[in-house]
């Protein structure tokens, strides 16, 4: 069993979905938690109440992690509040998927602004902790959709691929500090942002994926889990895909 005990933890966008399965598994493996989230305080509160039975720390912090200074004073909170920070999960992300020919300015540019600049924000305002941690962990969460493109996707394709050269230069940056930072890039997982897919498409893809099903929101977490753990130390830089075989 993977024990990140004595570790503290911020996963972005926390309140559900992948999010939510990744900041409870780490509580389940002893560390303490910061639940990041941007309107829903009772998902949070959820989240944080479940964690606590694992007898760890668990705070929730509101944030739209798009806004630099918004982050800034977040990150700078969760500081005072632990005193250190190892390991930061980058997952907050949204999509408005549309035709290039018809998307908008707005719907590509509030894509790129979450998931991008929103996990550029974390690691920025959070690596000068992060450094300081004996085996510190930064792990984005990109999607296929940043590897293979996808058709209505321009504007989160874009962001996903981004946040894969942020990976891999902070995995540079930071390798002289005993920071690792991997990308985790999954398939079609089970959560609300899937759940709003018509279901011809949900249909069509599931017949795409070779183990035939789509994933569940803890298959990403045990990867998560792992990159975050001591067995992983000489791995960084890397984009893991978790897809069922989809892009294989
Ligand atoms: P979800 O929609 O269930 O959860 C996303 C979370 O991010 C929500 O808690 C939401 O409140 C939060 N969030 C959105 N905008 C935010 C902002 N500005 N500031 C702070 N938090 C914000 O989605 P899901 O499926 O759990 O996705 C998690 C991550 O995994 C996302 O980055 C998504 O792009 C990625 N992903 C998901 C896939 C899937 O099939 N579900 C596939 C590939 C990647």
């Amino acid at each position: 069993m993977i024990m990140l005990k004595g570790k503290t933890a911020v996963i972005t966008g926390a309140s559900r979905g992948i999010g939510r399965a990744v900041a409870l598994m780490m509580a389940e493996s002893g560390a303490d938690i910061s639940v990041i989230f941007s309107g829903n305080e009772a998902a949070a509160n959820e989240v944080i109440e479940s964690a606590e039975k694992f007898g760890v720390k668990a705070k929730a912090y509101q944030c739209d992690v798009a806004d630099f200074s918004q982050s800034k004073i977040v990150c700078e909170n969760i500081f005072k509040e632990f005193g250190k920070v190892d390991i930061l999960i980058n997952n907050a992300g949204i999509t408005k998927d549309g035709l290039l020919l018809a998307m908008s300015e707005t719907d590509f540019d509030s894509v790129i602004d979450v998931n991008l600049k929103g996990a550029f924000n974390f690691a920025r305002h959070l690596s000068r902790y992060i450094m300081k941690s004996p085996a510190g962990r930064i792990i984005n969460i990109s999607s296929v959709s940043g590897i293979a493109g996808n058709v209505g996707q321009a504007n989160y394709s874009a962001s996903k691929a981004g946040l894969i050269g942020l990976t891999k230069t902070i995995a540079k940056e930071l390798a002289s500090r005993n920071v690792t930072c991997n990308a985790i890039a999954p398939g079609f997982i089970e959560t609300d942002m899937t759940a709003a897919l018509p279901e011809a498409v949900l249909e069509k893809v599931q017949t795409a994926i070779p183990l035939k099903r789509m994933g569940k929101a803890e298959e990403i977490a045990s990867l998560a889990l792992f990159l975050a753990s001591d067995a992983a130390a000489y791995i960084t830089g890397e984009v893991i895909k978790v897809d069922g075989g989809m892009y294989a």
